[in-house]
């Protein structure tokens, strides 16, 4: 959501198009927090939104009091974005690796701005899952629906990627849960990729 002319102007340059609208709704996150995340999930927690786009879901825990929002993205904009409203934002590419080694938080959050299927390798994929889980406190919690879907031409390393999560999930205490159409819609994750998934742990 963009509530005035200085975050619009500054969303204008986004990087991906459908993040320049200043409509998209804070409702889905409600709804996720709501069924997801227990009152004490942000309360003087460290957060960490991966991809957070509008960064309505940042500005939610930190209302809910947490006492660090992070997010990370690859667009200057949405760092900008994220700045104004108060969260400390980390400008990296993904696909490029975990840029949080060695920092912990108490939650991690994600909807749709990480995708699997952009490691050249199953053992370059493991390394980014492997990282990712070690930014996790123990007892932390995970909400992440990731955007996993494969470039034209290399569908056949989407198998690959799902047999390397379901094994670091095993590993990592989290669950893969494939929510039907309607949980979808009301996660606003209701989209045109092979799998539709949530990573979670509480
Ligand atoms: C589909 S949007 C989702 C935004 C937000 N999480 C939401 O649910 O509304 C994907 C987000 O991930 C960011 N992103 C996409 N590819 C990325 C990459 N390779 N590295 C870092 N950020 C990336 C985009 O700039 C955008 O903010």
């Amino acid at each position: 959501m963009l509530y005035n002319l200085e975050e619009k102007e500054i969303m204008s340059a986004a990087v991906q198009p459908n993040m320049r609208n200043p409509d998209i709704g804070v409702a889905p996150f409600k709804h996720i927090i709501k069924k997801h995340l227990r009152r004490s999930a942000f309360k003087n927690k460290r957060i960490l939104d991966i991809g957070p786009g509008q960064c309505d879901f940042l500005d939610l825990a930190k209302k809910a009091g947490a006492e660090h929002t992070s997010g990370c993205d690859f667009d200057p904009a949405v760092g900008a974005l994220g700045m104004l409203r108060g969260h400390d934002m980390t400008i990296a590419n993904l696909k490029q690796g975990w840029p949080y080694k060695g920092e912990v938080f108490d939650g991690i959050f994600c909807r749709g701005s990480i995708n699997c299927c952009w490691f050249s390798s199953e053992e370059r994929l493991v390394v980014f899952l492997d990282e990712l889980a070690a930014s996790l406190a123990p007892g932390g919690w995970m909400w992440i629906a990731p955007w996993n879907n494969p470039a034209p031409g290399k569908e056949d390393f989407l198998e690959v990627a799902q047999r390397a999560c379901t094994a670091w999930a095993d590993c990592n205490g989290i669950r893969i849960e494939m929510p039907p159409p309607r949980k979808r819609a009301k996660y606003g994750i209701d989209y045109s990729i092979p799998r539709v998934e949530i990573w979670h742990r509480q």
